[in-house]
């Protein structure tokens, strides 16, 4: 099997966070201002991103699973968008945009499942090799803030009808990846205004140099 190349002159950014965490619309501005700029943006999400993806994504979020199931599902998913979308983008020279990818399955799975980190350390490799992203936003909030925004959305999938000691799971999952690769991540205090939530992300950029 070849694994993807960490060579790529791209730019790979992943928005990550508890449901409710308001990441896609700060994902939306983004995309919107790196749109104005030389480089293609490419826009993408996961579960998804793929046709085959996208499929496995209805599965994921409404078929009722078990932990192990659901962790080879979000993987395999995960292994068609790489190597059919991210990696080719990322060699045309791309920024790669996406909502939520490998730090998802940490946090969800890992975290609020409690399924084994090992196997899912595992899984990784095999399925992006050495590929991680170049930035991560992680829009970190309570959960109890989370589920109050989340109480006015559509009828709930398979994770944001879990409750709040799951939310908290999750939330530490992601802290756990950001300790341990810390200068990967950006943390966004999404709790603030969307203002004060779209400033603390353009600075992430400017301080990268990126904008
Ligand atoms: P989400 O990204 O929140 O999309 P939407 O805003 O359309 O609801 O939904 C994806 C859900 O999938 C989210 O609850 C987290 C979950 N998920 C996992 O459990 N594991 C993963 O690896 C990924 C990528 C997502």
């Amino acid at each position: 099997m070849s694994q993807p190349s960490n060579t790529a002159p791209g730019r790979f950014i992943t928005f990550e966070g508890i449901d409710g965490a308001g990441k896609t619309s700060h994902l939306d501005a983004m995309e919107a201002q790196l749109r104005q700029g030389a480089r293609e943006v490419l826009r993408t999400r996961e579960p998804g991103g793929t046709p085959l993806a996208e499929k496995l994504r209805q599965c994921i979020l409404h078929d009722p699973m078990d932990a192990l199931t659901e962790s080879l599902l979000v993987f395999a998913a995960r292994r068609d968008h790489v190597v059919q979308v991210i990696e080719p983008a990322l060699a045309r020279g791309a920024w790669v945009l996406s909502d939520r990818f490998t730090d998802a399955t940490f946090a969800y799975q890992g975290g609020g499942r409690g399924f084994d980190l090992g196997v899912l350390e595992t899984l990784e490799t095999w399925v992006q090799g050495q590929r991680q992203p170049d930035l991560t936003f992680l829009f970190d909030l309570p959960p109890e803030v989370a589920a109050v925004r989340l109480s006015s959305a559509r009828h709930p999938d398979r994770f944001e009808a879990q409750d709040t000691a799951f939310f908290e799971r999750v939330r530490a999952g992601y802290q756990a990846r950001r300790q341990a690769q810390p200068q990967r991540f950006a943390m966004i205090d999404a709790s603030c205004t969307p203002a004060e939530v779209a400033r603390q992300v353009n600075a992430a950029l400017h301080l990268r140099g990126w904008l």
